[in-house]
């Protein structure tokens, strides 16, 4: 499903904005039987009161939108997303004062307030359309809604319908869709093309693991995006307890937000060299899988102690980021579901990330702050990397203590990038628990849209 504002020529009804400081002046200007409808129904511009305003003939002629204070209008995305759910119907026009910021933010929301996960249930329900708004990049914002809708699809499918051959269906639809050239290396040959710990870790699956690696575009700087794609994390020999494994479908949420990120960039027609990069298997149970004591030796020749098979997120990456390394991009990005310690720091709304460049720093937690895709930077602190840094060999998967488990996660996965000038990280959970309006209970894109933001500025595109 994705997202679009009604064509530019129908007829709309419009909505305006009234806050509740303006909602004495503008009463003012109305007519008196507007007033008096206004005043009977209690309207006074708190946010998210929706009024309707009659025509003669009882068709709706106008709809007011209570917009509340200054602290409200940081949640205009959800605000209009609440309004369109309520309006269920029709088609509306933005009419009020709203800063270009917002109203691109209200137009996303009332896109993003379109989407359910049907695919068990097969009734999509009809929503009000809106107009894109004047001024707006329409196209942009509808790529960003697909990106976005595109992430969630893919995560709230069940493991038994996004295994490691369906993800890989999903990147060949997507890279069909934009022309993207695409190269899968699948089970045995994951040994002869040198991605040995994408293979260890996801051989005891019946469903075969492998690196899905897609490039795009002819020009401008190299972009390399890498997403944590683990269709199932039972946590493998080191056997998840069943409340921690029940949501653990959605361990491929970074091969989601990144595939998501793709769309977004593609369809805009970004001036960039793209490459995504998906290390995709199943964490699974069986004889042949891979036990805690393993060594293991890394494409790029470092050895790995597995202390815990359920850190399998960083072994896969591992491979899949000593690969992007080797043709080092100007910007590389990894998102990965990668820790339960980052979900304690921060819940599950903020996306810690990690760069040692302060520049690309600032202008993602800017672009997050500007777009409201919260981001929050955590340090790459080297004296912990004593911790990944066992007795028999080079690093240590799982360090023992547990403490600061999403800095040492990072850490192991820095020493795999070596060569690349720009390099961030980004832990992110990958799941709305709590429904919202344009936010409903299940996979959700974390970071996507602040990255997608920030990318003119950090290559000056
Ligand atoms: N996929 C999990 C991390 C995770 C768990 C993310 C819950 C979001 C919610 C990852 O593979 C994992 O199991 N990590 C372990 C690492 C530990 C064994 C060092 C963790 O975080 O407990
Ligand atoms: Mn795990
Ligand atoms: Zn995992």
């Amino acid at each position: 499903m994705t997202p679009t504002f009604a064509a530019p020529d129908t007829r709309a009804i419009p909505v305006r904005t009234v806050t509740t400081q303006g909602f004495d002046d503008w009463l003012a200007s109305q007519d008196v039987p507007v007033r008096d409808w206004v005043r009977a129904n209690g309207f006074i511009g708190t946010a998210g009161q929706i009024l309707r305003l009659p025509a003669p003939d009882m068709s709706i002629a106008r709809v007011l939108l209570g917009w509340g204070g200054p602290k409200d209008r940081v949640r205009t995305r959800f605000l209009f997303a609440k309004a369109a759910v309520a309006l269920k119907s029709g088609t509306y026009a933005l009419d009020g004062d709203l800063t270009a910021n917002q109203t691109e933010e209200a137009a996303l929301g009332w896109l993003l307030s379109a989407y359910s996960f049907n695919r068990y249930k097969g009734d999509e329900v009809e929503v009000a359309r809106l107009k894109a708004p004047k001024g707006v990049d329409a196209l942009r914002l509808e790529a960003i809604a697909a990106g976005e809708c595109l992430t969630r699809d893919l995560i709230n499918t069940p493991a038994s319908d996004m295994g490691p051959d369906e993800l890989e269906a999903a990147c060949r639809d997507l890279a069909q869709t934009h022309g993207a050239d695409i190269k899968v290396t699948t089970g045995d040959a994951l040994l002869e093309d040198n991605l040995p710990m994408i293979h260890a870790v996801g051989r005891a699956s019946t469903r075969a693991p492998r690196l899905i690696d897609m490039t795009w575009g002819h020009d401008g700087p190299r972009v390399t995006l890498v997403g944590k794609g683990v269709c199932f994390d039972t946590g493998g020999l080191n056997l998840k307890p069943g409340t921690s494994m029940g949501l653990m479908k959605k361990d491929m949420g970074g091969a989601a937000t990144v595939l998501g990120l793709a769309h977004m960039i593609m369809a805009t027609g970004q001036n960039l060299r793209l490459r995504v990069l998906i290390p995709a298997v199943e964490n699974a149970v069986a004889g042949n899988a891979f036990r805690p004591g393993d060594v293991l030796t890394a494409r790029n020749g470092l050895t790995v102690e597995i202390n815990n098979t359920d850190a399998e997120g960083r072994l896969v990456l591992a491979d899949a980021l000593a690969l992007a390394d080797e043709t080092p991009p100007d910007l590389m990005i990894c998102m990965a579901t990668l820790t339960g310690a980052a979900r304690v720091a921060l819940g599950p709304d903020l996306a810690p990330f990690y760069t040692d460049d302060d520049a690309l720093a600032m202008a993602l937690n800017h672009a997050g702050h500007r777009v409201r895709d919260p981001l929050w930077r955590m340090p790459f602190h080297r004296p912990y990397d004593d911790m990944i840094e066992p007795a028999i060999a080079d690093l240590d998967n799982a360090p023992s203590g547990g403490f600061a488990g999403s800095i040492t996660a990072a850490l192991f996965l820095d020493r795999f990038v070596r060569n690349t000038p720009r390099f961030a990280h980004f832990d992110i959970y990958g799941w709305n628990p709590v429904a919202a309006p344009a936010r409903p209970k299940g996979g959700v894109g974390m970071g996507a849209r602040a990255i997608f933001d920030a990318l003119p500025k950090v290559l000056s595109l």
